[in-house]
């Protein structure tokens, strides 16, 4: 430990290598953590807030971005995971159990004295080494094939659900994909936000569908309007159908008003339901036969619509009903339309409008919508926290299919892919001289750890499976032979079914290997200025500190004589 000029008297810090190795373990930590989860046999994690409430997740990104971690390492590791989710929407787990089985390796080679300097190089050399493996080996598939799209979805949603509800989420990503995908000129999109989710307590995850066009929680205002309108003309409206908010008057219009003639009232009486009539000619003249709604809806103007036989619906219980008026707007090719500007070019149209039933609750369908690539997924599932993972795993399973439209071509899960990729880093490393060749050849054993933890995680000893693995790998035949957690069997991962687009892949290598690269990079800790004067309260003898943002007493024994001297925040 080294005494820190910079800080205030009495107050240590690393630096250096020993800095290096202290980010190392923090690194280590959170592997141990995280790395229980990956794969098909991975453990969920209890994420309970300092409220008690409680959610159990199995994702890698969500489970990192809620913990609560001070240490800026940790913070490193939870924006790759981040990343990766938000780039390719799966891999978080894989990437950071990489990074840290890469520093890792590092630590070994600091060990030997080799310096951080000449392991980035052998790390950045052997990264663009992987890549052009990875490039070379990859299959390349055609973007139209269905078998292939559904084993890249049961692949994310398999380590996530059960292989029923997997089996069943894939064929409804397949689904979803097929409306959602679109051909710009030469080049395929998916736009993965015009699929709309529903969770619906109840029944299992088996039981959940995809519906093509618009679903939304919601029913018919009034009982006498009609429940199933064919060929629907849309209105989307974003002002209020009700007197009493006055939205249709300048905010200036405040007031109260005092009468001493009863006959003066009468002409206020009289122009609510006159204003409501003239909206509902509004809304027939312009040919509609459905209204959406996003905010209330007075009853007497329901009234109206049902005895013109209009179909109308109220988004105004929505959370997000900004978010999903806009949807509705957009999936029908309508025009978002206050009702006093209400015209029939802002009309939208559905093949059908319709109030249907699931299990004992009703929703509103819009199928057939003028804009084809709208599609919705109904989630149904015991309680929210299933459903909600249940949402993002199929969310990650859409991603994923969408980032072969990037590069179309695939590899094998399993660790298939990287015990292939050690055996051929190894063979790279010999070629080169001095100490380079140490790290090349440490980067290509750190590839292990994927193989690694996904047997550990099924209960069975590393030790008895990976020297099989490897040794299928000698033969040049064998290159996507991985472990196969289901039939805890050395495999052929292609065939069995557990691919991963290359382009997930390839960003677990770089996020993973750059990240490390910039953990070893950092030998000092600096403490910024504090851009405001912040307020201190004092202890109760009159004296008090903060200490720098990352430090804190617990990691500074140092610091023993100091937290009792003075309040430690
Ligand atoms: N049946 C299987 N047998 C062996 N390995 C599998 C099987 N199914 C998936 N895998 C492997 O599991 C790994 C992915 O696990 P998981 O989805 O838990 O982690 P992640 O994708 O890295 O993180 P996250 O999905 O939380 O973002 C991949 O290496 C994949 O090849
Ligand atoms: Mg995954």
């Amino acid at each position: 430990m080294v005494t820190y000029p910079t800080i205030r008297e009495g107050v240590s810090q690393l630096k250096g290598s020993e800095l290096v190795r202290s980010n190392i373990s923090v690194a280590k930590v959170i592997r141990t953590i995280i790395a229980k989860s990956l794969g098909p046999f991975g453990s969920k994690k209890f994420l309970v807030d300092s409220m008690k409430y409680y959610k159990v997740s199995g994702d890698g990104a969500s489970m990192l971005e809620k913990m609560s971690l001070w240490h800026p390492i940790a913070n490193i590791l939870i924006k790759l995971a981040t990343t990766q989710k938000d780039v390719v929407g799966d891999g978080s787990i894989s990437t950071v159990v990489l990074a840290s089985a890469l520093l890792e390796r590092a630590e070994k080679l600091l060990d030997e004295r080799i310096h951080p300097s000449v392991i980035i190089k052998g790390y950045n050399r052997a990264l663009k080494k992987t890549l052009s493996i990875l490039d070379e080996i990859a299959e390349e598939i055609e973007y139209n094939d269905r078998e292939v799209l559904k084993k890249v979805a049961y692949t994310t949603l398999s380590t996530k659900l059960g292989t029923k509800a997997s089996s069943i989420l894939s064929d409804i990503t397949l689904d979803v994909f097929d409306k959602i995908r679109d051909k710009r000129e030469t080049n395929w999109i998916a736009n993965i936000n015009l699929v709309h989710f529903i969770q619906k307590p109840g029944g299992s995850i088996n039981d959940s569908i995809s519906v093509r066009g618009m679903v939304m929680d919601e029913r018919r205002i009034h009982p006498d309007m009609p429940k199933r309108i064919k060929h629907a003309k849309i209105a989307v409206l974003r002002s209020p159908l009700e007197f009493s908010k006055l939205d249709h008057h300048p905010p200036t219009v405040r007031g109260k008003i005092v009468m001493d003639d009863i006959d003066l009232i009468k002409p206020f009486i009289e122009a609510k339901p006159q204003l409501f009539r003239g909206w509902v000619n509004k809304i027939k003249n312009a040919g509609a036969n459905v209204v959406f709604c996003e905010k209330r809806i007075d009853e007497m103007i329901g009234d109206l619509l049902a005895r013109t036989g209009i179909m109308t619906i109220t988004l105004y219980r929505w959370a997000a009903k900004d978010k999903h008026i806009t949807r509705v707007a957009r999936a029908c090719g309508a025009n978002l339309a206050r009702i006093d500007e209400l015209e029939e070019k802002d009309l939208g149209y559905a093949d059908l409008a319709e109030e249907r039933e699931f299990g004992d609750s009703k929703m509103i369908i819009l199928e057939g919508c003028k804009n084809p690539r709208a599609a919705s997924i109904i989630i149904r599932g015991i309680s929210s926290e299933i459903m909600e993972d249940a949402e993002r795993a199929v969310l990650d399973a859409l991603h994923a299919k969408a980032s072969l439209f990037k590069c179309n071509k695939i590899v094998a899960g399993g660790g298939a892919i990287e015990a292939e990729l050690k055996k051929r880093l190894t063979m790279f490393s010999r070629g080169f001289g001095g100490k380079e060749q140490f790290a090349i050849q440490a980067f290509a054993n750190a590839m292990l750890c994927i193989p690694r933890e996904l047997v550990r995680n099924t209960g069975l000893n590393p030790y008895d499976v990976l020297p099989s693995l490897t040794k299928e790998h000698q033969k040049s035949n064998n290159i996507w032979y991985g472990y196969d957690a289901f039939t805890r069997k050395i495999s052929n991962m292609m065939n069995v079914g557990i691919i991963t687009p290359l382009e997930i892949s390839k960003t677990i290598l770089k996020g993973a290997c750059e990240t490390a690269i910039s953990i070893l990079r950092i030998d000092d800790m600096l403490n910024l200025k504090k851009e405001r004067k912040e307020e201190i309260p004092e202890n109760a003898s009159g004296r008090a500190m903060q200490l720098p943002g990352f430090l804190s007493a617990e990691h500074l024994p140092e610091f023993k004589d100091y937290k009792q001297k003075y309040t430690v925040f």
